[in-house]
């Protein structure tokens, strides 16, 4: 092998596909490995979705186990809520290439029949010692944190917030996971809810759903990433019947 094609290597480790169709092509070739990205957008943007298709993508097309950490949505809704993308959660549970931790039941004062349960309502502590059992047990590459906001509400103070995200950030990073934090955002002007989660991540990719008289539009947009060029551009994309397809040809001017 000559010596342009171990360079050609080497980049192909260093980067992460997504495998959501265009949205690669905005951030050179993927996502950079060993880091923690913030996934930020108003509500119904598409951020649960885009996650959850970047783990399943993981498994299923580059051989990467995934961890899920379901801080808003039960992981039993979740696995209903996908099954109209074809992807079948369950079984890829069952063998071992997912772990998905329900940090949601015990907050609202539900039951939980999962395998992995945070039984604290967000206490870092106990949900990093989760993940590190998870870890322990499927050797993921990929993790999604779905989301960060409530996480803010129960801390309460900005100050808390960014030192605890960034202790979750870098905890992910040391334990080898490529991951996505998802965020809420109330104005589509800002960044993040608490105007802190962008600081302690090496990224962020905001989703867009702007008004256009009658119609909603979709857009995503690589906002901030540290240690690469991307597009500087807002791209318009779709949620079809197979999941996210960004349109990295086409831009969005009025997000
Ligand atoms: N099967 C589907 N086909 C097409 N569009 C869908 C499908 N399922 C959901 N959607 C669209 O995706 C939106 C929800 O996406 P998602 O749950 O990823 O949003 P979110 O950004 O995570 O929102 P939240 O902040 O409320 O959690 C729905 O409002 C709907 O418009
Ligand atoms: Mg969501």
């Amino acid at each position: 092998m000559n010596s342009k094609n171990n360079d050609e290597d080497i980049m192909e480790s260093i980067r992460v596909p997504t495998g959501i169709p265009g949205f690669d092509e905005i951030c050179e070739g993927g996502l950079l490995r060993n880091r923690t990205y913030l996934l930020s957008g108003t509500s119904g943007a598409g951020k649960t979705i885009f996650g959850l298709q970047y783990l399943y993508n993981g498994i299923t097309k580059y051989g990467e186990n995934a961890i899920y950490i379901a801080t808003e949505e039960r992981p039993e809704q979740v696995r209903e809520t996908v099954k109209a993308f074809g992807w079948d959660f369950e079984a890829l549970e069952e063998e071992g290439k997912l772990a998905i931790l329900d940090a949601c039941s015990t907050k609202i004062g539900v039951p939980s029949h999962e395998k992995y349960v945070d039984v604290r309502p967000f206490d870092m502590r106990s949900m990093m010692d989760q993940v590190i059992a998870m870890q322990e047990d499927i050797d993921a590459k990929r993790a999604l944190v779905d989301g960060t906001t409530s996480i803010g509400f129960y801390l309460n103070d900005p100050a808390k917030i960014r030192i605890e995200l960034l202790k979750l950030s870098t905890t992910l990073e040391i334990l080898g996971l490529t991951s996505l934090m998802t965020c809420e955002v109330i104005d589509q002007n800002a960044v993040s809810r608490f105007g802190v989660e962008s600081f302690v991540t090496e990224g962020t990719i905001m989703m867009y759903s702007t008004r256009a008289e009658s119609l909603r539009v979709r857009s995503i947009e690589m906002y901030k990433m540290r240690g690469s060029n991307h597009s500087q551009s807002i791209h318009p994309y779709d949620i079809t019947a197979a999941g996210i397809v960004v349109h990295p040809h086409e831009e969005i001017y009025t997000a």
